[in-house]
């Protein structure tokens, strides 16, 4: 360990039966109206009724902010600011998947801040810590409800903002697996693959550490022995636990250490294009790890030990056989194909690559590519 480096965490309760201290952990804030920030599809679910009744029984009133889409926009985190004002809130509670956390993240930014949510963007950029935040997820992957990071697409360039500050850290985490039993197998498969990237980049990120490294190569491995067990059997508590499990290590090992250029040239897609965050991962990884490779050579053969024994492959050495592993690892959890049936052209490309050249994740990848070779990614990932 030759660099400091800094490890930032929220305090989280980790388990089934968590989200039940809800209203306990609301009251220790002291909060007498808490501004609850889900999505529509969400409120199909228990879980949003299930949270305001567990306020409701600590004597606390809540109001509930719906109007939140895949992808989360600027307009919709300034909407959801002006509601926690007028309604009095004092705290904000998100319970949802990152695009419900994320913007609960930007209405906590413009809660105690000045100005337009786009001026945040990019590192250590919020001034004023925000409202206390407690994060419910409910699909296992994201990791914001751990993480430094806020991404916010800005509607009117078709570009999604990353906002990452240590402010950005949840005030704690009520992490229930039970929660993600609602999800159904496709975005099962594409949050927990989502999960799988944070750790690989984390771990291969310029800014890892001895201790992001613990985190990530553990949550590799479980997430290639697990990830087959949940879409197989989704209604299997054990396999949901141990999925969310490993996203948590991914949260931890990526939120402290970046990530690199999968995620910028996912935020690039989901930005121009609105598509799912965790399948354009699934689908470009494999090809940033063909460009990487070379750059971090003893860090992939590490991952390529742990593809072999998970996918129990022979002998997963060299760019090929691991980008091979991945690509396998993907298709067999159901995200076959490639961009191109995504409604990807190669006439995006030069835009999304030089998008994804403004974005703060790519400053961490082994090496800094230039737009050329992004775009050839792109080709390759069509
Ligand atoms: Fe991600």
């Amino acid at each position: 360990m030759s660099q400091l480096r800094k490890f930032v965490i929220p305090e989280l309760v980790f388990g089934d039966g968590a989200v039940h201290v809800l209203g306990r952990y609301a009251n220790n804030f002291g909060s007498e109206k808490v501004l609850i920030v889900t999505d529509a599809g969400l409120i199909a679910t228990p879980w949003v009724d299930k949270a305001v009744d567990l306020l409701r029984e600590e004597g606390i009133a809540s109001v509930v902010f719906s109007d939140v889409s895949p992808n989360p926009r600027d307009f919709q985190v300034h909407a959801g600011a002006e509601m926690y004002h007028k309604a009095g809130c004092d705290i904000i509670i998100a319970v949802g998947g990152g695009s419900a956390m994320d913007c609960a993240k930007g209405i906590g930014i413009l809660a105690t801040n000045e100005g337009g949510i786009s001026s945040f963007q990019g590192v250590d950029n919020v001034k004023v810590p925000c409202p206390p935040l407690i994060c419910i997820p409910t699909t296992a992957g994201t990791s914001a409800d751990v993480s430094q990071f806020a991404i916010i697409s800005d509607s009117a360039e078709q570009v999604k903002m990353a906002i990452i500050s240590k402010t950005m850290v949840p005030d704690v985490a009520l992490i229930d697996p039970r929660l993600t039993m609602t999800m159904d197998p496709a975005l099962t498969a594409h949050t927990g693959i989502d999960a799988l990237v944070h750790a690989v980049e984390a771990y291969v990120s310029t800014g890892n550490s001895a201790l992001t490294d613990v985190h990530a190569l553990k949550a590799i491995e479980l997430i290639l022995k697990y990830l087959p067990k949940v879409v197989k059997e989704p209604d299997s508590y054990a396999w949901r636990e141990k999925v969310m499990f490993a996203s948590l290590h991914a949260g931890l090992a990526f939120s402290n250490a970046s990530l690199g250029a999968v995620h910028a040239m996912a935020h690039s897609l989901g930005g121009t294009l609105d598509l799912a965050h965790g399948e354009c991962n699934a689908l470009l990884l494999e090809h940033v790890v063909a460009y990487n490779y070379s750059y971090a050579v003893e860090r992939y053969e590490r991952i390529g030990k742990i593809v072999e024994i998970g996918l129990g492959m022979q002998e997963v050495s060299g760019v090929e056989a691991i980008c091979q592993g991945f690509r396998r690892f993907r298709e067999h959890m159901g995200v076959k194909g490639g961009l191109g049936q995504r409604g990807v052209s190669s006439e995006n490309i030069p835009v999304l690559a030089e998008k994804a050249m403004s974005d703060p994740c790519l400053v961490t990848n082994p090496h800094f590519p230039n737009q050329r070779e992004l775009e050839e990614i792109y080709e390759k990932a069509l």
